[in-house]
């Protein structure tokens, strides 16, 4: 972050503020409104963040207008065609695309930490059968704290890099036993013979009873999943974690934060919502009908799956979601599906529609992506698993990103309090 030597001034009740304007590397300029308060005696106000950067990052970067997403200056879709989520995982961490041998060190090291604690597994037996896969993880990923003492310690920045490792290892097989226990089938153990998404695939479809082979275009397309939902900046999910891990909480409390809000269908568990209302609109004809809801002012209603905060052009990860559903479903011979039917012809009406024009809403990384691992055999419920799965390297990321900050503080936003003033107290007998 430079110093532009521009300034904005701002007046008010007679008083005259010099506010300095930062430049970013990329994005708009930001006003430095740090010390208005000391200097000012106001605060800003600003729900939802649409105006505040709350931090600053090296880490991703999203032109919302262009549809641009960068993960450390490199295109997302150039990563997605090119790269694989280890790779990705690397760059996000340490800022840089790894050497050959560093990526093998990489691979190696979160390989050999797949496996959780052996009596993790009475953990697990303490959910109820019919839980949300979610519930569980946000259960068990908070849990870790208790099993792994020795990488809580977030001022040692070895704890902190251990941590990293078991989080981006476990998570596959966390993520997969939370299936497994929802559907009363054995934990399936991971294989340190197998590449990160295929080891995955393993530990959720294979059973016991009888040998499973991982079919490597299907291999490919979790891992491009995975990819995709890596990182996306300053989101409410990643926005969770930094506040929760402003305080010196330990990593594996704060990842559990950071699932917990991703869950909320206007953020991770747009996917599932998304898949649902594709099968409930179910054939083309009834398009219209649902476009008319998702405009109707007095409808809840919206389209899931369209619209973004930052973006108000195509999101590219909605692209190579698209190119991604169109060959699996080749590949497993799901022609004429009628889901991804109603999806593409969702998409060709609503982007021509002029409301949708208009408030620039365009389909999103969850439009495409309920289809692809519906094909793949997941249910719905594991859609929102499998992008913490995945979003994981970008909540360490940036944790990693605060915690080495030395201008880190506990988080606080400030209020518009417009509660009653000083009262007195009045006994129940005289309410
Ligand atoms: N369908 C219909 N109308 C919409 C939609 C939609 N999907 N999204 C936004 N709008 C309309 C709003 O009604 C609003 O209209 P108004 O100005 O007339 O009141 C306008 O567009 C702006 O909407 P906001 O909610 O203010 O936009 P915001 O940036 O706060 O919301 C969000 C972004 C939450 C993603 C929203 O577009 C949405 O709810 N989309 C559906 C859920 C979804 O797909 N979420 C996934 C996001 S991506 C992710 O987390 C990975």
């Amino acid at each position: 972050m430079a110093d532009t030597n521009k300034t904005a001034k701002l007046s008010f009740d007679g008083k005259e503020l010099e506010l300095p304007i930062l430049s970013p590397s990329a994005g708009p300029d930001v006003l430095d409104i740090r010390k208005l308060y000391a200097q000012g005696d106001v605060f800003t106000y600003d729900p939802g963040f649409t105006s505040t950067a709350a931090c600053d990052s090296t880490i991703t970067f999203i032109d919302g207008d262009l549809g641009e997403l960068l993960h450390r200056g490199y295109p997302i879709d150039q990563l997605a065609e090119k790269s694989h989520f280890l790779e990705v995982c690397y760059l996000l961490l340490y800022g840089e695309l790894p050497s050959a041998v560093q990526l093998e060190d990489f691979e190696s090291r979160v390989t050999n930490h797949t496996m959780l604690h052996e009596q993790m597994v009475y953990f697990y037996r303490g959910f109820r059968r019919d839980a949300h896969p979610m519930a569980i993880m946000t259960g068990v990923v908070g849990a870790m704290s208790a099993f792994y003492h020795d990488s809580t310690d977030i001022t040692d920045p070895w704890q902190r890099e251990v941590a990293t490792i078991r989080l981006i290892a476990k998570m596959p097989t966390i993520a997969a036993w939370a299936y497994k226990f929802s559907i009363g089938q054995p934990f399936v153990y991971p294989r340190n013979d197998l590449d990160y998404a295929s080891n995955f695939l393993r530990m959720c479809f294979s059973v016991p009873a009888e040998e499973y082979e991982v079919n490597p275009i299907l291999s490919r397309a979790m891992d491009r999943i995975f990819t995709l939902h890596a990182d996306h900046e300053q989101n409410a999910s990643t926005s969770t974690v930094r506040l929760a891990s402003s305080s010196g909480a330990n990593p594996f409390a704060c990842i559990a934060a950071g699932i917990a809000c991703l869950w909320g269908p206007a953020h991770g568990g747009a996917n599932q919502a998304c898949l649902e209302m594709l099968r409930e609109i179910g054939t083309v004809d009834r398009i219209p009908e649902y476009i008319a809801r998702a405009k109707d002012k007095e409808d809840p209603f919206r389209l899931m799956g369209f619209g973004h905060r930052v973006y108000k052009n195509f999101d590219p990860r909605a692209k190579v979601m698209k190119q991604s559903a169109d060959e699996v479903l080749d590949l497993l011979g799901i022609e004429n599906n009628p889901t991804l039917q109603v999806a593409k012809e969702l998409e060709r009406i609503a982007i021509e529609d002029p409301y949708f024009k208009e408030k620039k809403l365009y389909p999103n990384v969850d439009f495409y992506s309920g289809i692809i691992l519906d094909a793949m055999g997941f249910p719905t419920s594991m859609f929102t698993p499998i992008f913490a799965l995945a979003r994981t390297v970008g909540w360490i990321s940036q944790w990693k990103e605060m915690i080495a900050d030395p201008q880190m503080k506990i988080g606080r936003p400030r209020q518009l309090y417009v509660g009653p003033t000083a009262r007195d107290y009045v006994d129940v007998e005289n309410r």
